[in-house]
């Protein structure tokens, strides 16, 4: 059997826009820290990533700009790649899905399909402006809800009910390209049948699940997917940027950007090997079979890697000699929110990767990061914490371990490594911590706990830096020398250990490190063991961390805050008597059932207990409760209103909720002592 591989992909950011913090933390930071600890263990690993430079994303910024994509995609694969190397990412390739090789992939791919028979090919009602002379993705479309008669509904979906329809339904629709009413006109394009792949999708999830263990958010999100059924998609789209449909008679049609984008990976592997000069190589990691794949991705990007890239995989090796491998696993981490609240380019609230990396290093960043890593919900980041933790733990802890450690060694043992006497009890014990290390941070990286790791090595620069104290060198210099030099030693191996095992995290530290001790790391596994000899000369030491002062905090804190006043402010609503309020019916019910309405990740369909009856209430709280925590609550409904229709289900009332500044709802809740029915006052 061939040696194992391992490709190690990382989500292709839109070359639409500078990244971001939560990008760092949602998928590249994990990546980078998961691929730097498979390369200290030898393993023949590829990272690969690269802009994703198509699709309505880059043709929405172009207009804004009133440039050609061309000239966005540059400019935003040039400052995306170099935020990611200032942040330490170690790629072996960052690529362009704009390349040549990508076009080609993601073209052989369509033919290959095509050829199979296994797209069927569908004729639908666009929307078309007659005076931009082009079909109009959704996003370029708004108009009225049908359902709900909210303004500034897309031409398919309505984002405030919920609601889904044919962009015929959608009244009063404006193209926003032009401003003018666009006219639906029939267009035609390729679908592939996911549904015929639901169930060997179902299996081979189960069977990485149960061999690789899978994130329980990426389950419960492919759960909802095969509990809905998965449907045709169309994989073309009427456009003119992107990757040409490679058929006669498909001008102005493009592969739908997920289509290719995934395909991605693939090209840019053939690219990294190509620039090696071993063209064919791409093919022992993705199409060999002792190759792990590992993709790193945000949570909005599970669907995607989990169900259609398996897919489109499954469909080519269907059809094909030459297999490809599947992802054994997809750790989609959920999202970072930044001081409390979401990042939104728009309202200028978070902070680019290069702007912060102007004033900090990557390594403070990557540590507090990932020590708030959304591994398994939201989480925050906030400029207390980042200053906390770079002076409480990096500075204090870790830099004041190593420094004095090495100040030591050079004042009273000219700068080498002391001898090793007779161990006392304490020695042997950290030399035992040390061995056994290694193992413990290896687990956790192995499943996706990356978290955990980096809290785990910061636990061994704690007990080192107690170690240091408890032996008290200053004390035995003068009453035991041999003493003092066995923990010497055995300090400067702490150092070494801790230098190869923060490697991936906190690689730019990690390096100083191991110059100061004139070293190199070895294979992880031997990370723990005494890796400086007696004698070894070490070089010089140098600070590893200067403070983070708090005038500091404060100018990036004012610099990033000017969003606080671009947020929406509640418009002053007109004042009510309080007959207008007393028609207002609020009364508490109890929730009977719950299950989700099908198709819609938002709403919820609750039998509630009036008092007086059962009603049927349509909650739009689907992504903030999951159905089993809901029946048994005393809720406040608003009795009297008008029976709507939500997703062809009738809802005959509507339940209070507050919004959070995550967004999460909170149903208004009552004790359970109070009886069904109660008017509230
Ligand atoms: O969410 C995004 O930024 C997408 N461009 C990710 C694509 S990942 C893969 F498909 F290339
Ligand atoms: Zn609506």
């Amino acid at each position: 059997m061939n040696t194992e591989k391992i490709i190690v992909t990382a989500a292709l950011p839109y070359a639409n826009g500078a990244i971001h913090l939560g990008h760092l933390a949602g998928a590249y930071l994990p990546a980078d820290i998961y691929v730097r600890f498979q390369r200290l263990r030898g393993k023949d690993i590829i990272f690969i990533c690269g802009s994703d430079e198509h699709g309505v994303p880059i043709t929405i910024t172009a207009d804004k700009e009133k440039v050609s994509p061309q000239v966005i995609i540059d400019r935003y694969h040039e400052i995306n790649k170099i935020s990611f190397e200032k942040f330490g990412m170690s790629f072996d390739i960052y690529g362009r899905t704009s390349s040549k090789v990508h076009h080609e992939t993601a073209k052989e791919f369509f033919l290959n399909f095509y050829n199979q028979g296994l797209f069927s090919e569908k004729k639908t009602m666009q929307f078309y402006d007659n005076k931009a002379n082009m079909f109009l993705p959704d996003r370029y479309v708004e108009g009225t809800c049908p359902n709900c008669n909210t303004d500034g509904a897309r031409s398919d979906e309505c984002e405030n009910c919920g609601a889904l329809y044919n962009p015929s339904e959608l009244k009063n629709p404006i193209s926003k390209i032009s401003g003018e009413k666009p006219e639906l006109k029939e267009t035609s394009h390729w679908f592939i049948p996911l549904n015929k792949f639901q169930d060997r999708l179902q299996e081979y999830i189960n069977d990485r699940n149960l061999r690789f263990n899978w994130k329980e958010n990426v389950l419960q999100y492919c759960k909802g997917w095969f509990h809905d059924g998965l449907q045709e998609r169309a994989i073309t789209r009427d456009l003119d940027w992107g990757v040409k449909v490679p058929l006669e008679n498909a001008d102005h049609k493009v592969l739908y950007v997920w289509f290719e984008a995934v395909l991605g990976y693939i090209s840019a592997t053939k690219e990294l090997f190509s620039h090696r000069g071993q063209d064919s190589s791409w093919r022992e990691y993705w199409q060999g079979e002792n190759t792990r794949y590992i993709a790193f991705i945000g949570k909005d990007n599970i669907v995607f890697h989990a169900i259609i890239f398996p897919a489109m995989l499954m469909a080519w090796n269907d059809g094909n000699k030459d297999k490809y491998i599947l992802p054994e696993n997809v750790p989609a981490n959920e999202f970072l929110n930044f001081e409390g609240r979401k990042f939104s380019k728009s309202r200028n609230w978070g902070i680019d990767v290069l702007e912060f990396l102007n004033h900090f290093e990557a390594d403070s960043l990557r540590y507090t990061l990932a020590l708030n890593l959304p591994e398994l919900r939201d989480s925050d980041f906030s400029w207390n914490d980042f200053q906390a933790r770079h002076n409480n733990e990096l500075a204090d802890i870790l830099g004041n371990f190593v420094n004095r450690t090495m100040t030591f060694v050079h004042k009273h043992f000219e700068g080498k490594v002391p001898q090793l006497g007779k161990l006392s009890e304490r020695d042997v014990e950290m030399i035992d911590i040390l061995n056994g290390y290694p193992v413990k941070i290896a687990t956790l990286i192995e499943k996706y706990k990356l978290k955990d790791a980096t809290l785990e090595v910061m636990n061994l620069a704690r007990l080192s830096n107690k170690y240091f104290n408890d032996s008290e060198p200053w004390k035995t210099l003068k009453s035991d020398k041999e003493q003092c030099g066995t923990s010497l030693n055995i300090s400067l191996q702490a150092i070494y250990t801790l230098a190869g095992l923060f490697l991936p995290v906190i690689p730019f530290t990690s390096q100083k490190i191991f110059r100061m001790v004139n070293s190199r790391p070895v294979e992880w596994e031997n990370m723990g063991k005494s890796n400086l000899v007696e004698g070894h000369q070490l070089g010089e030491p140098v600070i590893l961390f200067k403070k983070v002062e708090n005038e500091m905090i404060e100018e990036i804190r004012l610099k990033t805050a000017n969003a606080e006043s671009d947020v929406k402010k509640e418009p002053e609503s007109e004042l009510i008597t309080i007959d207008d309020f007393s028609k207002v019916q609020l009364r508490i019910a109890e929730i009977l059932s719950a299950e989700r309405v099908k198709k819609s990740d938002k709403l919820i369909k609750l039998i509630v207990d009036t008092g007086s009856g059962k009603r049927q209430v349509i909650a739009g709280i689907g992504k903030s409760y999951s159905p089993e925590e809901l029946p048994g609550k005393k809720v406040v409904i608003v009795a009297n209103l008008k029976p709507a229709k939500l997703m062809g289900e009738e809802s005959q009332g509507m339940v209070l909720a507050v919004e959070n500044e995550q967004g999460i709802l909170n149903v208004v809740e009552v004790d359970s002592s109070i009886s069904n029915g109660t008017k509230v006052k």
